[in-house]
C-alpha cells in the first residue's frame, strides 16, 4: 500500500562568500565618503541650499542592528568611496551566472548531505528578494547545471522567500506533483542596498542557503519533518524598492535612492513584531504545539532586538541564545536566508523529538513560520 506523503526537510546546504567587511571598514569608508561630499559642496552647504551629511558611528550599528560584519561577494568597490557599489565583469551568456553560482554551491552541501543524486530531484526553485535578471529564470539554470530533470521556476517574496519556498515545495510533496524538491536562495544583497545611505548602509550582506524538502519515504533516516506551515501578507510601504524593468523608460532615475532598498526602520520594527509573534503563538496552537515549549527558534536574522521580543513573547522569557540563535552578528541580514543560515549551522545538536520553528518576515509585509521536528 502507497503511503501518503509527508514533507520534511532532508538537508540544507550554504555558501557563504569568502570576503567579509567589519563595522569599522564599513563606516571608514562611509565617514570618508561623507567628508568628501561636504568637502566638495561647501558653499552649497553653507548658503544653506543642501545639508551637510552626517557621519555613521560603529556603536550605533552594532547597538541599533546587533550586526558587527557582513559578507559580501565584492568588497573592494563596495568601500571604493566612488564606487560604494558591488561590481564585477559581466559575465557572458555561456557563463553561469552569479546567482546561479553561488546557489549550485548551497545546493551540491544540501544533496550531497543528503546523499541524493541530482537526477532524483523533480524541482528546484529560486527563492530570493531579487533576480539578477527576468529571464531565463534563475532557478532554471541552477536546474541545468546540476543536472535535474523536472521543473523550476523563480519566486520572490522578499525576507520571506524562502519560508514561502519551503511550503510551496512541502505542497508539491503532499499532492504527489513532486518527492524531491530543492529550495535555493541566493541572496546577493549587496546589490539593492544604498551604500551611501547613513539609515541603512550597514545592513545587508550576501549568502545563499538551499534547502532539500522531499517525502519521508525516501528521506534520510535523520531529517526534520515538516510539522505545519502558515504564510501571511499583509502589504506595506515602509519596506519598498520601486527598481523595475519600467523604470527604463525614465532616463533621469537611474541611480535615484528609490531603486534601491528603503524603509522606515522604526515602522518595521514596531508593526512586524507583534504581527509576527501573535502569528507564530496562533499557528503553533493550531498545530496542537504548545509555543512554549518549542526548543529552538530559527528567527528572520534581521535585527536582535527584533528577534529579542519576538521569542521572548513566543517562548514567555528571555531567550537564550541557545533556543534563538543569532548570526546576524556575522551575517548581517541576509534577506530570506537568515533564518535557514541559522537552522544550517545550529540544528545538529537537537534531539530526535525536539520541536523548532524556522521564521522569516519582511518586506511586503510578509511573514512565514515552518514548525519542524527532528526524526532519526
Ligand atoms: N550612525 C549613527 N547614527 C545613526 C545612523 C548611523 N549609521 N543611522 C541613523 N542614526 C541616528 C539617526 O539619525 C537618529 O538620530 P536622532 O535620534 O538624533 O534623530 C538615531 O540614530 C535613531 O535612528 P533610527 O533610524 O530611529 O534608528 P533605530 O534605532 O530605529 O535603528 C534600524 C534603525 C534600521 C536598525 C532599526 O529600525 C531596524 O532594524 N528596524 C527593523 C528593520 C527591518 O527588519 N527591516 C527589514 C529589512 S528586510
Amino acid at each position: 500500500m502507497t503511503q501518503t506523503p509527508r514533507p520534511v526537510i532532508s538537508a540544507t546546504g550554504l555558501f557563504t562568500p569568502p570576503e567579509s567587511i567589519s563595522n569599522e571598514e564599513l563606516v571608514d569608508s562611509f565617514n570618508r565618503y561623507v567628508a568628501s561630499f561636504n568637502a566638495d559642496n561647501a558653499d552649497r552647504i553653507a548658503s544653506g541650499e543642501i545639508e551637510a551629511l552626517q557621519p555613521s558611528s560603529t556603536e550605533f550599528i552594532e547597538k541599533a542592528s546587533g550586526i558587527k560584519a557582513r559578507h559580501v561577494i565584492a568588497k573592494k568597490p563596495i568601500l571604493d568611496i566612488e564606487t560604494m557599489a558591488p561590481r564585477w565583469d559581466e559575465r557572458g551568456d555561456e557563463e553561469l551566472s552569479q546567482m546561479a553560482e553561488i546557489g549550485v554551491a548551497a545546493a551540491r552541501e544540501a544533496l550531497e548531505k543528503a546523499g541524493r543524486s541530482p537526477e532524483d530531484v523533480d524541482a528546484v526553485l529560486c527563492a530570493a528578494s531579487n533576480m539578477e535578471r527576468p529571464y531565463p529564470a534563475m532557478a532554471i539554470e541552477i536546474q541545468q547545471e546540476l543536472g535535474i530533470d523536472g521543473f523550476a521556476f523563480d519566486m520572490n517574496v522578499a525576507c520571506s522567500s524562502a519560508t514561502f519556498g519551503i511550503q510551496t515545495a512541502a505542497d508539491y510533496v503532499r499532492s504527489g506533483n513532486a518527492r524531491s524538491v530543492l529550495v535555493v536562495s541566493p541572496e546577493i544583497t549587496s546589490g539593492h542596498l544604498n551604500w551611501r545611505d547613513r539609515d541603512s548602509h550597514f545592513i545587508f550582506g550576501d549568502v545563499a542557503t538551499a534547502v532539500l524538502v522531499e517525502d519521508a519515504a525516501i528521506a534520510p533516516a535523520q531529517h526534520w519533518e515538516i510539522l505545519g506551515t502558515k504564510l501571511k501578507t499583509v502589504f506595506s510601504n515602509n519596506i519598498r524598492n520601486n527598481f523595475g524593468f519600467l523604470n527604463r523608460a525614465h532616463p533621469d532615475t537611474s541611480g535615484a535612492p528609490d531603486k534601491l532598498f528603503v524603509q522606515e526602520g522604526r515602522k518595521v520594527f514596531k508593526e512586524v513584531v507583534p504581527m509576527v509573534a501573535q502569528m507564530i503563538v496562533d499557528e503553533a496552537e493550531g498545530f496542537g504545539i504548545e509555543a512554549d515549549k518549542l526548543r529552538r527558534l530559527w528567527l528572520h536574522q534581521a535585527n536582535a532586538g527584533m528577534n529579542r521580543l519576538i521569542a521572548q513573547r513566543v517562548l514567555g522569557h528571555e531567550a537564550s541564545e541557545d533556543e534563538s540563535p543569532t548570526v546576524l552578528d556575522t551575517y548581517g541580514n541576509t534577506s530570506s536566508a537568515g533564518s535557514i543560515i541559522a537552522f544550517h549551522k545550529h540544528n545538529d545538536d537537537l534531539a530526535p523529538g525536539d520541536t523548532g520553528l524556522i521564521c522569516s518576515f519582511g518586506a511586503g509585509y510578509s511573514a512565514g513560520a515552518v514548525f519542524v521536528r527532528k526524526v532519526g
